[in-house]
């Protein structure tokens, strides 16, 4: 059977590696905002998005290791969108990663100059690689008005309505399924892989970037800050439209799991190996943090 622990634990230590080796050191000036960016970035995340892209080029056919650099440079980006996301005017939270958010410790100032930095470093160390025109635009999608971006849009000014469906769909889409998507598209552009096996992997991604957001959703409803390193129950405090509004705990649940097959159904098509990228979806609502 599939190992998926130390699967991950493996990847993990390898994207951490890269991250490492691509972040300014908190001795090069300016120092503080240097130590920002490695304050975020080292707290102790998942590394999910990397290590679907590491998962996604070999399941296109390619080495992982072709794709480290794009992976280090999605986790850039992801940190940057969870250190805007805290901010006091997003949604003001004090504690991320099992730390003190940014803000709280730098300041806000420079909680905003790290997010921009790790954006930026971002695209630097896609500039870096051989495929960096493709990637560059890849990520660029996914992180702007039309991604990332949009969805926060979305999800603050939907704060206290009632739950749409359209709109929850629309949030979750764009504010978390758009950059894991990107994540396992940019993996299969690292293999070379062609546009059969990029929809693919765009089919996978979507379904479970949408299953993670709805167990984000389960588990913001359901667990303790301490399991999780961030707030618990903020989401019905501040009145976000989150999946669990709009269709219950039971029908969330019931929600993910059909994403899960879904997007397991679509490696189907993929050429590599597609046990690590089966196992994920599934760790995607089993997880407990
Ligand atoms: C948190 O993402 C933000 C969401 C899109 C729900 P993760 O749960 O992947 O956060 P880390 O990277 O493990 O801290
Ligand atoms: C996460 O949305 C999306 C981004 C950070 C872009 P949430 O606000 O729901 O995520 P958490 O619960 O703070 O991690
Ligand atoms: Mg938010
Ligand atoms: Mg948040």
């Amino acid at each position: 059977m599939f190992d998926l622990m130390g699967y991950l634990a493996e990847q993990r230590a390898k994207v951490d590696a890269e991250l490492d080796r691509r972040l300014p050191t908190a001795a090069e000036r300016p120092a503080r905002l240097h130590e920002a960016m490695r304050y975020s970035v080292f707290a102790g995340g998942k590394r999910l998005r990397p290590i679907l892209c590491l998962a996604s080029t070999e399941a296109a056919g390619g080495a992982a290791d072709a794709a480290l650099a794009a992976a280090a440079a999605i986790e850039c980006l992801h940190t940057y969108t969870l250190i805007h996301d805290d901010l006091p005017a997003m949604d003001d939270d004090d504690l991320r990663r099992g730390r003190p958010t940014s803000h709280k410790v730098f300041g806000e100032a420079n909680a905003i100059l790290a997010g921009d930095c790790l954006l930026t470093l971002a695209f630097e160390i896609l500039a870096d690689t051989p495929q960096s025109g493709p990637l560059a635009a890849e990520l660029a999608r996914a992180a702007g008005s039309r991604g990332v971006a949009g969805g926060q849009y979305e999800d603050l000014a939907a704060e206290g309505a009632p739950p749409d469906p359209d709109r929850v769909r629309y949030i979750h889409e764009h504010k978390t399924a758009r950059l894991i998507e990107a994540a396992c598209r940019m993996g299969g552009i690292c293999a070379g892989a062609g546009g059969a096996e990029l929809r693919a992997l765009d089919d996978y991604g979507r379904s479970a970037g949408l299953a993670f957001q709805i167990a984000d959703d389960i588990l913001n409803a359901t667990a303790t800050a301490e399991q999780l390193g961030k707030a618990a129950g903020s989401d019905a405090k501040r009145g976000k439209m989150t999946w669990v509004a709009w269709r219950g705990l039971d029908g969330a649940r019931a929600d993910a799991a059909e994403l899960v097959l879904q997007a397991q159904r679509a490696l189907d098509k993929l050429p590599g190996p597609t046990e690590p990228l089966h196992a994920i979806a599934e760790f995607i609502v089993r997880r407990e943090a």
